[in-house]
């Protein structure tokens, strides 16, 4: 891998341009990521996706924990017309922009072919009100990467070995191969499963907005089946954090604390209880980050038990976090959270809109002033 990695380097003036899928809003956190724990460039970032270029492109680029999916970029546009004409540019863009034999080099070098016929596969999505439906922006690739695909290589539907895709949203539209494979939204701890469960790229996103520091006491006093105490030993083990982030974590349903120890035991020991998190059995100023993801919505029968679950939590919540602990939340309903948080004067330090189970809902991060007598609300 060294010497492979040595020859591309050399034969290549520099790595290649990358792009990264990620949930809808989570572009910043993503990009944060790739700066921060990749020493990665941040060229573009648009709603879902971030364009970028990492020092030295090897598999490490896989790790990345809040990001979809990750491609080489073969061709990218934010000036699509919505109107059939944009077929032609697919077609014209795909057959000459890209230096696609340099671009499936980089790919074989990070995804070396398994036994048997090399195989390809064409992804498109769209988002948005075109002109032109989703099979004909896929066949107008096609046409473009007629003479660019070696000969003997073949369109297979599923296991393909390489897969290019092309991305459509609004007006913007890239395309590229992928390097990642579902292993990078799918986490291998993640075997049980609950209804409103958080996507574990959500949950890793929401586990850096907490700010975790080695040796810091964590909380998620909702845990479900616990993926934001999984992606929290995660991040915690990728930073070496010595010593290491204690966990605490529970829920008000047994089944859940029974799919959360579950999941958690792929990971380590980690002691999980059935509690209520309206009467928490933990000491007063006790847990440095809290994060949770309230039910909300549908999960509850009205938008009356939400105010008062919310209102009953948060007392709780106050309680047990310490001054200059930092909480971040999940929830559809921003409102009842915001009233259920004003009476303790928490400071609201970021906002990110994103979508969770095709419902619009809000990540939010909170500062606990260490002075709690001097600090005000900014709602
Ligand atoms: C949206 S789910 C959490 C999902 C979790 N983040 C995950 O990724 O699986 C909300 C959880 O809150 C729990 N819950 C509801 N009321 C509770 C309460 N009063 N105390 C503790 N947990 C409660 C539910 O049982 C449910 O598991």
């Amino acid at each position: 891998m060294g010497q492979a990695r040595k020859r591309m380097s050399d034969a290549t003036e520099e790595p290649p341009v990358l792009y990264a899928l990620t949930h809808d809003g989570l572009e910043s956190v993503a990009a944060d990521e790739i700066e921060q724990d990749f020493g990665g460039e941040i060229l573009k970032t648009a709603r879902g996706l971030v364009v970028f270029r990492v020092p030295q492109l090897d598999e490490t680029v896989l790790a990345l924990r809040t990001t979809e999916d990750v491609f080489l970029l073969a061709w990218g546009s934010d000036t699509l017309t919505y109107r059939s004409s944009d077929l032609d540019l697919f077609r014209q863009w795909t057959a000459r922009k890209p230096d696609w034999p340099t671009l499936f080099r980089w790919h074989h070098q990070l995804r070396p072919r398994k036994r048997g016929k090399p195989t390809f596969h064409l992804v498109c999505q769209m988002q948005g009100e075109h002109g032109y439906r989703r099979m004909d922006a896929a066949e107008a690739m096609r046409v473009g990467l007629q003479h660019v695909l070696p000969t003997g290589w073949y369109e297979v539907d599923e296991n393909a070995w390489l897969e290019i895709w092309l991305t459509i949203h609004g007006k913007m539209a890239v395309c590229g191969v992928r390097l990642s494979d579902r292993t990078m939204r799918h986490r291998t701890y993640k075997q049980e499963h609950i209804a409103a469960s958080l996507r574990p790229t959500v949950a890793a996103a929401m586990v850096r907005l907490a700010g975790l520091t080695p040796g810091c006491i964590a909380l998620d006093p909702m845990c479900g089946a616990g993926t934001l105490l999984a992606e929290t030993i995660c991040l915690a083990r990728q930073r070496r954090y010595d010593p290491p982030v204690q966990l605490l974590g529970g829920d008000i349903d047994p089944q859940a604390v029974f799919v959360a120890c579950q999941n958690l035991s792929r990971l380590g020991p980690v002691g999980l209880a059935r509690w209520d998190s309206r009467a928490l059995p933990l000491a007063d100023a006790s847990v440095d980050r809290l994060m949770c993801n309230p039910p909300f919505g549908k999960q509850l029968a009205s938008p009356q038990e939400v105010t008062a679950l919310y209102a009953a939590a948060a007392r709780e919540w106050d309680r047990v976090l310490k001054p200059g602990g930092r909480a971040v939340f999940v929830v559809m309903d921003q409102q009842p959270l915001v009233n259920a948080l004003r009476p303790f004067h928490w400071l609201l330090a970021r906002r990110l809109s994103v979508r969770l189970l095709g419902q619009p809902c809000t990540i939010s991060v909170w500062n606990k002033s260490p002075y709690p007598a001097f600090s005000t609300s900014t709602d």
